[in-house]
């Protein structure tokens, strides 16, 4: 049960489990990636099952596929589905106007995607990727392979030339090999400390020709749940210029088998 898990995955699992109320039935929903998000999918998959709840998703992610698909989702690609009503995703740091940094999972590109074809996007995260600075997170940025280090070098320039001095750009790792993207492509991770304007650098980092898409998220997420250790989820609604709250232990009727990774 809830109370078996750490302090951080109740935190996830009660913004996943506050979120999964704002899924209708019909809906068209985007699935994001990551540990949160996984509760996201668990907690959608008991609905399924329990409530007959039924909708298409779109995964962001092999894995979340597998998941989904496992918790008995009905799984589309987005092209098979086009707009979508909701995409709920994690993420790795919000600020105040939900600018985020994604891609600790390596998938923000089709994160990416997903969210800007779909009409809403609300953020789950525990409270401690709630920052006022963007950028103690490295940015991930998916670079194809072909001439990786020529993108690398136009990177740093890129850097230099917007005042970020001395910045280390370091390849993700998958063991002793670089990782490999669901889209074949690798991930370069830049250690800024803090990102003094997020337009400016996602814009010019996406013109260096082998730069596939950065993790900065500008202008696609319109809510946010935080959750807390305690159970406690506050959605913060951008558009609607609400904060509310609610505690999802309360009324906790949930599964015993939650708490393992995507
Ligand atoms: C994957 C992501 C994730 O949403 C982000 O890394 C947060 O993951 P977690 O919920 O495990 O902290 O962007 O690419």
């Amino acid at each position: 049960m809830t109370q078996d898990l750490s302090p951080s995955d109740r935190a996830k699992y009660a913004c996943a489990r506050r979120a999964a109320d704002f899924v209708e039935n019909g809906m068209k929903v985007g699935l994001g990636t990551g540990s949160t998000a996984a509760f996201l999918v668990k907690c959608l998959g008991e609905m399924v099952r329990d409530e007959g709840l039924d909708i298409q998703a779109v995964p962001t992610s092999s894995r979340t596929a597998e998941l989904a698909r496992a918790e008995g989702i009905t799984v589309k690609t987005l092209d098979e589905v086009g707009l979508l009503d909701l995409t709920i995703d994690g993420a790795d740091e919000f600020d105040a106007e939900l600018t985020l940094i994604k891609g600790g999972g390596a998938a923000h590109l089709q994160e990416k995607i997903v969210a800007t074809a779909s009409k809403r996007m609300i953020v789950i995260a525990d409270a401690s990727k709630d920052v006022a600075v963007l950028g103690k997170f490295p940015l991930p940025v998916e670079v194809i392979p072909f001439g990786l280090e020529a993108s690398r070098a136009l990177i740093h320039d890129v850097l230099s030339a917007l005042g970020y001095a001395k910045t280390e750009v370091t390849m993700r790792m998958a063991g002793d090999v670089p990782l490999v993207s669901d889209e074949g492509n690798h991930i370069l991770d830049l250690h800024l400390g803090q990102i003094t304007d997020a337009t400016q650098l996602s814009a010019a980092l996406n013109q260096i020709p082998g730069v596939v898409e950065n993790g900065l998220f500008i202008n696609i997420a319109s809510a946010v749940v935080i959750g807390h250790a305690d159970g406690t989820a506050v959605t913060r609604d951008l558009l609607l210029g609400t904060e509310t709250s609610v505690n999802v232990f309360e009324a906790d009727n949930l599964f015993s088998d939650i708490g393992d990774d995507a």
